[in-house]
């Protein structure tokens, strides 16, 4: 193995690994930057109009990269730039292009579109809305949206700078959706924009079928047909027309598409048992930037009275929530290693439930307005977690708990209530000397106290970051391999924990 530089950004990480060297206990602050699952919603939501968009806080992670070599695909051009780059583009994008036309990543050619495919003002009844210049779009709401961008010290993210064109390709190739599951919400907006969008089937984590019949049945009420021919979803729509939508569950992805159709839809929709994540909350309010009317945004039903004047509709400059579930990870890891530290750029409210919780366990926990300090001197004592939309306990937080329980004292349990197959890091936290059982979506933790390192997998963006953080505390060489799962949702997260005073780089395997 050839340890890279300390510095090195984790962005391409294939064929690398996360090399631990515990137990180190964490002290110091560290800034999180915006939400995974926010940002790459904010860029599919720039598909909605035409113009110049400015997104800051923006993470350095893989995922954000390939948003922006899909939206490229589709037409667009983007910019993606280091935190505190000041006009060099560079960074973060999966190609070594960060500022391209839309055939320049060859990707749009990788699937053969026809003329047809290319949404022009005109060719439907949705495209005519948006056949204005940019001179023409006004921005209601937009006003602070500069200083949106101009990201203040705390913003630990970099930003990105998008051009929608006045015709964008609605379709999202294979090549480029198979990557990562958040591609499935450009289908909501292509469909507003163009009447019409072919989009590959997602992949991403391997964790279970994660089916999307949510999506197309609540499309289907907006007035959508759809039909699925080799792992493509071809969606049309004569003219989008406001419904009342009932969710079965309160799907993140399914509310969003939903949104993103029915802010230029005529009349109504009504999404009850809608998502209230805090990433919802903040593409309602981009989308109110754009000139969106959305009422009940962070609670179960929203109300979205669809602006079919174009006039009304343009481009937003936005700054990304931040993202609780990386801060999260780092109240995990201090619970695990021990010590003191801070983590700032977070709205502690999105994190209240956990940290209700970790205090029970006896962490010290104190907040303020965006940061979340913990202080551990001692082992914590164990708990019972249930994951749940939010409020409650976010599924993407189980393998960190489970980690955590892993050291605390006592029995401790993860319910998972989402994903049914999210389980498939637990056998590297037995090789580190957890003891775990698994009944059912019930994970039942005896606590250990140490681990001990070992050779481990990530199979996943927060099963990797588990492990990771178990390995910060456990004693010995923890070598974490598939360290491109962490690079997908976490922004440097070696260079973060190193911060905090953690032995941790990375090495080509
Ligand atoms: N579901 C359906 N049908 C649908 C949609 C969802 O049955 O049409 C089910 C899923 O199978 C799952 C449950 O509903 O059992 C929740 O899925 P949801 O749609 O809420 O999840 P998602 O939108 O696909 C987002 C996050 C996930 C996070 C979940 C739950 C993004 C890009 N992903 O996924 O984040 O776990 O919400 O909060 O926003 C991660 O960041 O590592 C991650 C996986």
């Amino acid at each position: 193995m050839s340890v890279l530089d300390a510095d090195a950004p984790e962005l391409d990480l294939a064929g690398h690994s996360f090399v631990v060297r515990g137990p180190s206990a964490l002290k110091g602050t560290l800034g999180v930057s915006g939400a995974k699952n926010s940002v790459l919603k904010l860029m599919a939501a720039t598909l909605l109009a035409e113009g110049t968009y400015r997104i800051s806080n923006v993470p350095r992670i893989t995922d954000v990269g390939l948003m922006a070599e899909l939206l490229r695909a589709i037409g667009c051009e983007v910019a993606v730039y280091s935190p505190g780059a000041t006009g060099a583009a560079d960074a973060f994008s999966s190609s070594a292009e960060t500022v391209c036309s839309p055939d320049a990543t060859g990707a749009a050619d990788a699937f053969s579109s026809s003329a047809e495919d290319v949404c022009s003002p005109g060719a439907t009844g949705a495209a005519d809305a948006f056949s204005s210049s940019a001179e023409d779009v006004c921005s209601p709401g937009a006003t602070g949206a500069a200083d949106a961008f101009s990201s203040s010290a705390e913003d630990a993210g970099g930003s990105l700078v998008i051009d929608v064109p006045a015709q964008i390709e609605p379709v999202a190739p294979r090549n480029i959706v198979d990557r990562f599951r958040a591609s499935i919400v450009v289908l909501g907006p292509m469909l507003a924009r163009c009447g019409k969008a072919v989009v590959a089937l997602p992949g991403g984590d391997d964790f279970g079928h994660r089916p999307i019949d949510m999506h197309l049945q609540g499309l289907a009420r907006l007035g959508v047909e759809s039909e699925t021919v080799d792992g493509y979803v071809h969606a049309r729509a004569q003219e989008l027309r406001g419904d009342t939508i009932r969710l079965d569950f309160p799907s993140v992805g399914a509310t969003e598409n939903l949104l993103m159709a029915a802010v230029r839809a005529a009349g109504t929709t009504v999404i009850d048992n809608a998502a209230r994540e805090p990433e919802v909350v903040d593409l309602c309010e981009f989308l109110v930037k754009m000139g969106a009317r959305i009422q009940g945004a962070g609670s179960s039903t929203l109300t979205i009275e669809g602006v079919e004047d174009v006039e009304r509709f343009g481009p937003a400059d936005h700054c990304v929530v931040g993202d609780r579930i990386v801060a999260a990870t780092y109240l995990a890891a201090v619970g695990i290693a021990s010590g003191e530290i801070t983590v700032t750029g977070v709205n502690p409210d999105h994190l209240a439930v956990l940290c209700g919780k970790l205090a029970d366990m006896g962490m010290e926990v104190s907040v303020d307005d965006r940061s979340i300090s913990a202080a551990v001197s001692s082992r914590l004592s164990s708990a019972k977690f249930s994951t749940l939309p939010y409020p409650g306990v976010a599924t993407d937080l189980k393998p960190l708990l489970v980690a955590l329980l892993a050291t605390t004292d006592g029995v401790g349990s993860v319910t998972e209530n989402l994903f049914a197959e999210r389980f498939r890091y637990v056998d590297d936290l037995r090789a580190m000397g957890a003891d775990i059982r698994i009944d059912s979506h019930h994970v039942v933790i005896e606590g250990t106290g140490r681990l001990s390192a070992a050779r481990v997998k990530a199979h996943d963006i927060r099963a990797g970051a588990a492990l990771v953080i178990a390995g910060v505390g456990a004693q010995g060489e923890t070598v974490v391999s598939d360290a491109h799962h962490i690079a997908r949702g976490y922004d440097d997260l070696a260079g973060k924990l190193r911060s905090l005073g953690a032995d941790v780089s990375l090495s080509r395997s």
